[in-house]
């Protein structure tokens, strides 16, 4: 084989796909325009994505490395592999599963990075928005995973909290921890600006909503919005 064959069939065997799975895909996205709503087809009104996700959050999420372990992005069937299904992307709890729908590239419009994750280490938060119900909790979890779930593998973010002296009364934001993870006597932790940030991001993915011009899949039901 001459060289200049093997040059040609290095640049086609790495070209192709780099042009085919990251230079197109690139450009679909960022030509991407806001899709409306027709209120006599889909029934409402607005624009889709109706709820967008919170951008500072979001940075926080980039930054923390919570992409390496969680996806945000539920795979359509193709070609009869596994994909989407009843309940998929939600948790190991005994909440009833609530109907979802595969993702669509729209679902993502207005967000600078689709962050559709690097490993499904841990479960889809696609639609964490819609399951995550108690901020308390949710504070709890990212402080200290094993005190929510003792077999939990996620690491602890406790560098987003604060961990002071109780002065006076207990601060109303001070995580409860069960007594087994419980901080020493006299100290508490709350959330910093960036953990709330965090949290109001993760209250904020749901990519659930009907598509404008098709029949409206399932919204999940939602629950009542969280309170800080
Ligand atoms: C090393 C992998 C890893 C990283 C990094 C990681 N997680 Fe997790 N996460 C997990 C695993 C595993 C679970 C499931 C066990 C559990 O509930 O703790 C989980 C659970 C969760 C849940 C609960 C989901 C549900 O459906 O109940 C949330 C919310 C969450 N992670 C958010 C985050 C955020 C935000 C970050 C970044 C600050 C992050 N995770 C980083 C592995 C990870």
């Amino acid at each position: 084989m001459n060289f200049r064959t093997f040059i040609l069939g290095l640049a086609a065997s790495f070209g192709l796909p780099w042009l085919l799975l990251i230079v197109v895909p690139a450009m679909k996205y960022q030509s991407l325009a806001p899709v409306a709503y027709d209120k006599e087809k889909d029934g409402m009104d607005g624009i889709y994505p109706p709820a967008p996700v919170n951008g500072q959050g979001q940075l926080v999420y980039v930054r923390e490395g919570c992409n390496q372990c969680h996806t945000q992005m539920i795979r359509p069937v193709q070609l009869g592999l596994d994909g989407w299904y009843k309940g998929w992307g939600q948790d190991q709890e005994a909440r009833p599963a609530a109907p979802v729908r595969s993702n669509r590239l729209e679902d993502y419009l207005g967000e600078k990075y689709a962050l559709l994750g690097v490993q499904r280490i841990g479960p889809d938060l696609a639609n964490a928005g819609w399951r995550l119900t108690d901020r308390a909790k949710v504070h709890q979890h990212l402080f200290s995973p094993k005190s929510v779930h003792d077999w939990s593998t996620m690491p602890s973010y406790a560098h987003l909290y604060k961990v002071q002296k109780i002065q006076g009364p207990p601060s109303d934001r001070a995580i409860k921890l069960p007594k087994k993870f419980a901080l020493p006597a006299g100290y508490e932790a709350v959330p910093t600006p960036e953990a709330e940030v965090l949290v109001d991001y993760l209250f904020s993915l749901k990519r659930d909503f009907p598509v404008p011009g098709q029949i409206a899949p399932v919204a999940a039901a939602a629950p009542a919005p969280a309170k800080k």
